[in-house]
């Protein structure tokens, strides 16, 4: 096949106006990435943050990152409640359950509308999360009515064949590679089922996503990202032409006081949903499975009492917080002592919330029975963006750990390999090498 017949029969590259978009998009954000954090450098102490509240923390580059990120997280109890670092742009960071709860329960005061660091960087606008208190509703609820429990509970069968699946296709080996044989598989094929799409582009989205997420190359990350918008825009006119029964078609054809959503809004929600429930359940997965292989004890508690399993879920995302995004400061205010000036950008960990000592009793012991383990952490958010898809995640989380302990009730890392988790805005695990006993 010549290299033309080959891009003509490639149905995701044919619409040159998505391209345009796409590429103004791609290049307004590296502008505008440029422009704040000055090609990496550091930025200087604005006159309002005294120096001893200054601390030079990069959380791209957190120690112990390579084998327990949460390690490295927990060292910043060391610091100030709230500080100010130069990288990234320059930003506050707050380490303390408390005022990371006022922060995130305060939209008017502390803005979604820049929720990424650094500021500036994203050239899109993630929708319902960066929507403003008096627009967020109509946003999410198009997104909410697909996972309510209900719409959860029908996914389940079809998720519980898929986690099978899975683990039937390694299981014999007596190894697998975690992360690249499942944690990553997993959610993406579930994603797929909710927006009806074909199951063998799996590959090709799981290589773009990965490469979008976590790539430290900027040309790399450009091109994964005008893959991931190009697919997304065939499917957003086949949708519009041929509306089906899935989130795309709801998005797509979705009307908010009687008008139809602008092109940057579609591509908005589905960004999110796609980014959003792809990462996080891949590293919750990884961070469930490496615990669980360090932790017989803990194993065979579930193994001998499915019924701790919801608890476990909690427990496990209590300790493993993984998402820390940030808020901009929409007008001048203090926050424990610490003035805050307007147009600050202020990160709120949730890999912090859930291990405070200052709001949970002995945070460092894992207890599948502790009392009010769902409202001790704060992973799927707090306020009025608490993760929409929780219950959809939860029930993925389930899944694997009902399948899993039935079929693999005894795995370690394998000998002599390790863990590799990785630092970010979204914590992840890379690298998960396990091994079992196979008869
Ligand atoms: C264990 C897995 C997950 C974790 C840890 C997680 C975490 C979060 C967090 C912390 C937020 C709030 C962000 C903020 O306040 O700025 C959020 C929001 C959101 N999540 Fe999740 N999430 C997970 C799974 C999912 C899944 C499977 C979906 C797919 C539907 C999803 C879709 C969303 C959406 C659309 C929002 C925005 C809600 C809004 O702004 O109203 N998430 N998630």
């Amino acid at each position: 096949m010549s290299s033309v017949e080959k891009i003509k029969s490639n149905r995701y590259i044919q619409n040159i106006e998505s391209w345009r978009w796409m590429t103004s998009l791609v290049l307004k954000g590296a502008a505008q990435t440029l422009a704040t954090v000055g090609g990496g450098s550091k930025a200087s102490r604005p006159s309002h943050v005294p120096e001893n509240l200054a601390v030079d923390f990069n959380f791209t580059a957190i120690d112990c990152s390579e084998t327990d990120i949460h390690a490295g997280w927990r060292k910043l109890f060391d610091k100030p409640d709230i500080f100010w670092t130069p990288q990234n742009g320059g930003h506050w960071v707050v380490t303390r359950a408390e005022y990371i709860s006022t922060v995130m329960k305060t939209p008017d005061v502390f803005s979604s509308d820049e929720i990424i660091l650094p500021k500036g960087a994203k050239p899109i606008r993630l929708l319902p999360l960066e929507a403003k208190p008096s627009e967020h509703g109509p946003y999410r609820a198009i997104i909410a009515k697909r996972v309510t429990p209900k719409a959860v509970t029908e996914m389940r069968d079809g998720v519980r064949a898929l986690t099978i699946e899975m683990i039937e296709s390694f299981r014999a080996k007596g190894e697998c590679e975690f992360v690249e044989d499942f944690a990553k598989r997993l959610p993406i094929a579930v994603f797929l089922q909710l927006v009806d799409l074909p199951h063998d582009d799996r590959e090709k989205l799981l290589e773009w996503t990965e490469v979008a997420v976590r790539s430290k190359s900027s040309l790399q990350l450009m091109m994964a990202f005008l893959h991931v918008i190009n697919y997304l825009e065939y499917w957003i006119r086949e949708r519009r032409a041929k509306p089906g029964d899935d989130l795309i078609s709801d998005i797509v054809n979705a009307k908010i006081d009687g008008k139809p959503l602008s092109h940057d809004e579609i591509q908005g929600m589905l960004t999110t949903v796609l980014f959003g429930g792809l990462d996080t359940v891949a590293a919750i997965l990884g961070f469930m499975a490496k615990f669980l292989a360090e932790n017989p004890e803990h194993r065979q508690q579930l193994i001998a009492n499915p019924k701790l399993i919801p608890k476990a879920i909690d427990e496990i995302l209590r300790l493993h917080g993984i998402v820390n995004l940030s808020r901009s400061v929409a007008q001048d205010t203090e926050l424990g002592g610490v003035f805050l000036k307007k147009g600050d950008m202020i990160q709120v960990p949730n890999s912090m919330f859930g291990v405070d000592d200052r709001a949970t009793d002995e945070p460092l012991k894992v207890d599948f029975t502790r009392p009010n383990i769902a409202a001790s952490h704060a992973a799927f958010g707090l306020g009025i963006h608490r993760c929409v898809g929780s219950t959809l995640a939860r029930m993925e989380l389930t899944m694997f750990l009902e399948e899993w302990l039935t079929r693999i009730p005894d795995f370690a890392i394998a000998p002599g390999k390790k863990a590799t988790t990785v630092a970010g805005q979204v914590n992840g695990i890379v690298q998960l090498p396990l091994r079992w006993p196979v008869s």
